[in-house]
């Protein structure tokens, strides 16, 4: 039975390292690539039928990495926004960053203020998860809710990061790797999920096509039959 198309999917962009290694390259290359497949995928919003893409570009986790490798993450996430906010704002995607981004650097949390502004009024979304962590933003939502009454599914899904988002529909993970490394814990409670061996510098638009027809062949059930 088809269940028709997705309208939020969200992608754990993994294996920059090993496609750099793969090619005796440093790390870094491995995420500069990584950065230009972002960059086409968003480009392709123009022509993909989706209303929202989530990015999962930074965990809670990713600061235990060496140093070297921290900033440079946080220099290809400055330059990124950098060179690519006035293609969000003139082809109309709104940011969101969901994760603890204000407590990154000063001027990237400027940055990220300055860019949330101005793309406030887009149609499509692309959220980027920055320093997020799914068990923290459950521990937190759950202490919003109580302290807002009640602890109930709704009022806790109220106080996520992702309450104005469309419900997850696909989550895709790239690298082989089979795990969710503490990414949208509560929102994959149904999501469908797709696991694939291209390593995340390679991935293209025609891959997030494929995803996105699979998906709209595959019979969600929630439960019932
Ligand atoms: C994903 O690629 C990028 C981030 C986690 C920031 P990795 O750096 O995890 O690449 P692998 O998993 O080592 O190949
Ligand atoms: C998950 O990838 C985080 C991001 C893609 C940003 P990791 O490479 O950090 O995950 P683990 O360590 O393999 O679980
Ligand atoms: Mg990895």
């Amino acid at each position: 039975m088809a269940e028709g198309r997705a309208r939020h999917v969200a992608i754990i962009m993994d294996g920059n390292g090993r496609w750099a290694k793969k090619r005796h390259l440093p790390r870094v290359m491995g995420h500069r690539k990584g950065v230009e497949a972002v960059r086409a995928l968003v480009r392709s919003l123009q022509s993909i039928d989706l209303e929202c893409l989530t990015l999962y570009a930074f965990s809670s986790e990713n600061w235990k990495r060496p140093e070297d490798e921290v900033d440079d993450l946080m220099e290809l996430m400055r330059r990124f926004i950098k060179s690519d906010l006035p293609e969000f704002i003139e082809h109309n995607v709104r940011l969101k960053i969901i994760g603890d981004w204000q407590s990154l650097a000063p001027d990237i949390v400027e940055m990220l203020e300055d860019a949330l502004r101005r793309t406030e009024n887009g149609t499509r979304t692309l959220a980027v998860a920055l320093n997020y962590g799914a068990q923290a933003e459950i521990v937190a939502a759950a202490r919003a809710a109580a302290a807002g009454g009640e602890i109930t599914e709704r009022s806790l899904a109220q106080h996520l990061y992702t309450a104005d988002l469309p419900p997850l529909d696909l989550l895709v993970r790239t690298s082989g790797e089979v795990r969710l490394s503490n990414f949208l814990l509560w929102q994959a409670a149904y999501a469908e999920m797709l696991f694939t061996e291209v390593l995340w510098p390679d991935y293209t638009p025609d891959h997030l096509r494929e995803a996105l027809d699979h998906f709209s062949r595959r019979e969600r059930r929630f439960g019932g039959r």
